[in-house]
């Protein structure tokens, strides 16, 4: 670590890598898609869209994450860290935990939030967790 004589100070340390959301736009929580009528994941998608969530983190929008039972289904993933699917969000009332998950996710260098401090729903609504991509050349 370097510190200058000014207020700021530099580190060697690496800038975290970049993160993306996946939310599934076309999620039904078991309602019967009407014309003209949003979908649960569409509404997710929207609301996270709208949050204040740190400049590292990208949301974007995908049809279906083949969890459809258990929807509204986000998956978080990012260079050299493990990659979370979580399911049976609400998009109304869990807009704030998933920004929590997401957030304290992006502040990893490898994605594994301590137990205890993940939010509950992240504990009990993981879905699958997937290890980062190691591609033999
Ligand atoms: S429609 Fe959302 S996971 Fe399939």
């Amino acid at each position: 670590m370097t510190i200058n004589n000014s207020e700021d100070v530099e580190t060697d340390a690496p800038a975290l890598a970049p993160v993306e959301l996946l939310v599934c736009s076309t999620c039904r929580m078991g309602e019967v898609a009407e014309p003209d009528v949003p979908r649960p994941g569409a509404l997710l998608h929207a609301g996270l869209a709208n949050v204040d969530l740190p400049d590292s983190i990208t949301v974007r929008a995908v049809a279906c994450l083949s969890n459809c039972s258990q929807g509204c289904t986000i998956a978080v993933r990012s260079e050299g860290r493990w990659t979370y699917i979580y399911g049976n969000i609400d998009p109304v009332t869990q807009l704030e935990t998933v920004v929590e998950g997401v957030t304290k996710y992006a502040s990893t260098t490898d994605g594994l939030v301590p137990w205890r401090e993940r939010p509950e729903h992240f504990r009990k609504n993981c879905i699958a967790r997937i290890p980062p991509i190691e591609v033999m050349s």
